[in-house]
């Protein structure tokens, strides 16, 4: 029997810090995707609330509600577990098909700025009923901080996240950068302390300066999980659509395409369509 690959867990993200080895997080919302990320090797995929704006069409993640999370939470955490299509259980996939990464599930807007309550109980849905292993929130404010305690009491691993929190996105007047003045950075650098000393395990820093990101890297005891932050954090975060080229304008200056995803999903369903209608599809090696 081959031996299983052990699952990521929260204290070895700490262990990856301490040894210097930078960790790789990416975003998945479905089954497939769950399937496919896990069987790449990450070591944790983010639920993020940015199936908003990959998946259900909107133009922020502020709509994005905690039975949407729990649904798309569900289906990855199936999706970990799954085998390819029409694969028999072996040896061999059963290594493939089970969990390795870490599953981390964000808190949706609305279902944690109100009450340390309402984060508690979120946060305790979205593992014992989404099928996740940590949470993650946005910002570092004292609600923040005492969900962060009541959840980690409860045994609810928490990530933060600082910088350009997309659930602040009217506060910020749009996507911009964060943290570019001293007093910003000096805020930022006390926020990622605050959210350490809140029991957090680890903290993303979304779009701030490089030098601000190895500055919080450096000095914080959790590691640091970058995107738009530079090299010089623990490791990275990407959303895969980002990754996969969903969209066919020029990729974020943050991200890299690795593939032109979208481009290939519309050739294929036209060179379907075109099949049907000159009658090339179906044939009858299709036909029952
Ligand atoms: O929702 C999300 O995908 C995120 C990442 C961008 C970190 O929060």
């Amino acid at each position: 029997m081959p031996t299983l690959p052990q699952r990521v867990s929260v204290p070895m993200f700490a262990a990856r810090k301490a040894k210097r080895l930078p960790l790789v997080v990416v975003t998945a919302y479905d089954a497939p995707q769950g399937r496919l990320a896990d069987a790449a090797g990450v070591d944790a995929i983010l639920v993020g609330d940015s199936v908003g704006m990959t998946t259900l069409g909107y133009d922020s993640t502020l709509p994005v509600t905690l039975d949407d999370m729990l649904l798309h939470t569900r289906a990855v955490a199936r999706g970990q577990a799954a085998l390819p299509i029409g694969e028999k259980p072996s040896e061999a996939s059963v290594v493939r098909g089970a969990h390795h990464a870490l599953l981390i599930a964000d808190l949706p807007f609305g279902s944690y700025g109100a009450s340390v309550e309402d984060g508690v109980r979120a946060g305790m849905r979205l593992i014992a009923h989404g099928g996740a292993q940590a949470v993650k929130l946005e910002g570092a404010g004292p609600l923040m901080r005492e969900t962060t305690r009541r959840l980690v009491d409860v045994g609810v691993p928490v990530m933060g996240h600082l910088g350009m929190t997309p659930q602040s996105l009217h506060r910020f007047g749009g996507f911009k950068v964060q943290g570019k003045s001293d007093t910003a950075a000096d805020a930022l650098f006390a926020d990622a302390h605050a959210m350490a000393e809140a029991g957090m395990f680890a903290v993303v820093l979304e779009v701030i300066p490089a030098a601000l990101a190895q500055r919080v890297t450096d000095a914080l005891p959790i590691p640091t999980i970058g995107i738009g932050a530079g090299a010089g954090c623990d490791g990275q975060v990407q959303v895969l659509h980002d990754l996969l080229g969903f969209d066919e304008g020029a990729p974020y200056k943050h991200t890299r395409r690795y593939a032109n995803i979208g481009a290939t999903i519309q050739a294929a369903i036209a060179a379907y369509a075109a099949d049907v209608r000159a009658c090339r599809f179906p044939t009858s090696d299709n036909a029952f």
